[in-house]
């Protein structure tokens, strides 16, 4: 935690022999409480900042995306302007910021395209064939707002678009390919799908740990870091960076997995947007049920400290980042 100039200057007149002592150290209390307070919030403010930055370019790429019919453009602005998170698009663009010092246009359309793909993610894991869920977000699933068919097209539209996005806008075209081959390489068959396709195949059997870890790193983590990592490649990060903001994407992902995992079984329909318990209806192999609650909320602080480690590098460019491994560590949503 940084201290407020305020709270640095009471510090040092705290010790003057004034026999205001116990009124000045009362003074430091309340200070150093308010930047903690301050930093948290400061983080919440970035955060929403972000998020709302987020939506806008989401929306400009979809109001400017012609051709498309009517009602799958439909279906995929009801699924754009759902209140996600957009926690991935912010790692994208506090990754940006820990190389480079700022939030970079590339890094901004990077960060919608994030986005994009793990929508469509959601609104196919939502499908009746995969985890049939009613509720996403607060609101009626893709396939229950529309219908099955036009969810599945939802899904790809936005998919497909994302890569159009990345090939068509960014304008240094080997900025662009490797963007385009960090989001391809997490998404796809080696990355996210397989992710997905084990959780199926998982369903109803006993789970090891390192079935879990296999399924978590590739449904879930794979795409934190690759919001990192295209955060650092728009910011232009050297190779030892980029490697550390992959590892870091990774860690924050897996742990972000078991948070998901241990919401499902403790949260509510209104604090998490979707319908809890599900998993244990759907009989997934999960983190609570093969190695418990508590060693699931263990192995979640290992991994926001490692996080945290791997950064140690970078200078308090990379704050946010590291704000962000310790909030998703104890988030309720
Ligand atoms: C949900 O992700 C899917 C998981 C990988 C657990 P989020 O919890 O980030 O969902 P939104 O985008 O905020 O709705
Ligand atoms: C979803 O995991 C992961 C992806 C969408 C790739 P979950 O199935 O646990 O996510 P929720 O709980 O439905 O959001
Ligand atoms: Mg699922
Ligand atoms: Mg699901
Ligand atoms: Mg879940």
């Amino acid at each position: 935690m940084r201290e407020t100039p305020a709270a640095c200057t009471i510090r040092s007149a705290s010790s003057s022999p004034n026999g205001g002592d116990w009124l000045l150290s009362l003074y430091e209390k309340v200070i150093v409480l308010g930047s903690i307070v301050s930093v948290e919030s400061d983080f919440k403010t970035d955060l929403a900042q972000k998020a709302s930055r987020i939506n806008v370019v989401l929306m400009e790429i979809l109001d400017r995306q012609g051709g498309v019919f009517p009602r799958l453009k439909e279906g995929m602005r009801y699924t754009l302007e759902s209140p996600g998170k957009r926690i991935r698009a912010a790692v994208v663009l506090w990754a940006c910021e820990a190389a480079c010092g700022k939030v970079l246009p590339t890094a901004e359309i990077a960060a919608a395209t994030v986005e994009m793909v793990h929508t469509y993610s959601l609104i196919h894991d939502d499908l009746p064939a995969m985890d049939d869920d009613n509720l996403r977000r607060g609101r009626p699933t893709c396939h229950k707002a529309f219908d099955e068919a036009t969810a599945i097209l939802t899904g790809d539209a936005l998919l497909t678009l994302a890569f159009e996005v990345l090939a068509r806008d960014i304008p240094d075209t080997a900025v662009s390919a490797n963007l385009i081959r960090t989001l391809a390489a997490a998404a796809g068959p080696s990355g996210m799908i397989t992710g997905q396709m084990a959780d199926m195949e998982a369903e109803h059997t006993v789970g090891t740990v390192e079935v879990l870890r296999h399924i978590h790193l590739n449904k879930t983590a794979r795409m934190f870091a690759a919001a990192a990592a295209m955060g650092g490649i728009s910011g232009g990060a050297d190779e030892s960076r980029q490697g550390r903001l992959v590892q870091y994407g990774l860690e924050i992902g897996l742990g972000f997995q078991i948070a998901d995992d241990i919401l499902d079984i403790s949260s509510t329909p209104d604090q998490l947007g979707k319908t809890p318990g599900k998993d244990q209806h759907q009989g997934k192999v999960t983190y609570p049920t093969v190695v418990g609650l508590e060693e699931s909320r263990r192995i979640l602080g290992q991994l926001t400290e490692r996080a945290q480690q791997v950064l140690s590098s970078f200078d308090s460019r990379a704050d946010r980042l590291r704000e962000l491994a310790r909030e998703l560590a104890q988030r309720k949503s």
